[in-house]
């Protein structure tokens, strides 16, 4: 399979301003690189505050780097200009958490999907009533809500109508960043389960985003780890619970509860110390060895590298790659 989004050594850092001074950065996204394989879904998992919005909201070039690049198609996206930008605004899309402040709530559902289509300047349907009323009952409304407002929907119902803007465009790459973390449980599933569906019907490429790494797991054929700006370990998602090498990986796993309890206390030796440090002035060396219960003297000075410690699987992590 060939990569469709490559990211290479990519960093946002935010200024900290006062008055009209900076005075200091934080470290968002701080040299990541990795990629995403055409109709996959590519899972990123983290701690709230790790970065993995901001890293989504740079992939679709909602957001300009600090430095680094990332590759769509082939094509460095913060370069593309007018035409190629156009049709690279078509083709990658995302659907955000809320679904209550994406909607413009003073727009028909109708409008808001018929403006999706307008903006991408691709051809206008003939019928544009009965394309839209086909994209909606795709996600599981139908033609009696083309003229509603979005306050008239349940959340679930709103999440639908968002990915429907989003179907509507003909995307091939979609960022969905927490698409069900606002939801309830059993509309949550639903939700996943369609985006499953839509995914093998259109050949989609996911990054998928969440703090939920079993919601992760039931999603993605491969699972990104990030922790403070960093990715520390990429593997196929089985080995990701099966066989987790770094261990921040180990401490995320050991939340999900589990109904074994001699396992669960097993786990319960891995917890973290300690709250996650700031992103404004992150450890130096590795970022997790303060809150690493395996650390060594090496890992506060130097930061590992993300090496491919068997096929597909990376880490970063000086227990595997000691000099
Ligand atoms: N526009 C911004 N300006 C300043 N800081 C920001 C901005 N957006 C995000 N951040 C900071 O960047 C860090 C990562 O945020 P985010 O990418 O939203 O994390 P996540 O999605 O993993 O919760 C946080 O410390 C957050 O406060
Ligand atoms: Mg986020």
């Amino acid at each position: 399979m060939d990569p469709i989004v490559v990211v290479d050594n990519l960093r946002k850092w935010f200024p900290i301003k006062k008055l009209f001074f900076t005075k200091g950065w934080v470290r968002a996204v701080d040299g990541v690189s990795f990629i995403i394989r055409e109709g996959e879904t590519f899972g990123l998992v983290g701690e709230s505050g790790c970065g993995k919005s901001t890293l989504g909201r740079l992939i679709v070039r909602l957001l300009e780097p600090t430095s680094g690049t990332v590759y769509f198609e082939g094509k460095d996206v913060f370069r593309l200009r007018g035409r190629e930008l156009k049709e690279f605004r078509r083709k990658v899309q995302i659907v955000f958490q809320d679904p209550y402040s994406s909607l413009n709530p003073r727009m028909m559902v109708f409008d808001i999907v018929a403006e999706a289509i307008k903006a991408t300047q691709q051809e206008i349907p003939e019928d544009m009533e009965d394309y839209v009323a086909s994209i909606l009952e795709k996600v599981g409304l139908s033609r009696e809500h083309l003229y509603r407002y979005p306050h008239e929907f349940s959340g679930g119902q709103r999440q639908r109508i968002a990915i429907a803007r989003v179907l509507a465009v003909r995307p091939k790459f979609i960022v969905l960043d927490e698409p069900t973390s606002s939801l309830d449980v059993s509309v949550q599933a639903q939700i996943l389960n369609m985006l499953k569906d839509l995914q093998k019907e259109h050949n989609f490429t996911y990054l998928f985003i969440s703090h939920d790494l079993a919601v992760v797991k039931y999603m993605s054929h491969r699972i990104a780890v990030m922790y403070l700006g960093k990715i520390v370990e990429i593997a196929p998602s089985d080995e990701i619970f099966e066989a987790p090498l770094h261990p921040y990986t180990q401490v995320l796993l050991s939340s999900i509860p589990i109904p074994d309890p001699k396992i669960a206390r097993s786990r319960m030796k891995l917890r973290p110390k300690g709250e996650p440090p700031s992103p404004i002035n992150p450890p130096p060396g590795c970022r997790f060895h303060p809150r690493c219960p395996q650390a060594c003297s090496l890992c506060a000075r130097e930061e590992p590298p993300l090496i491919e410690i068997e096929r597909d699987h990376y880490v970063a992590c000086w227990l595997y790659a000691r000099k």
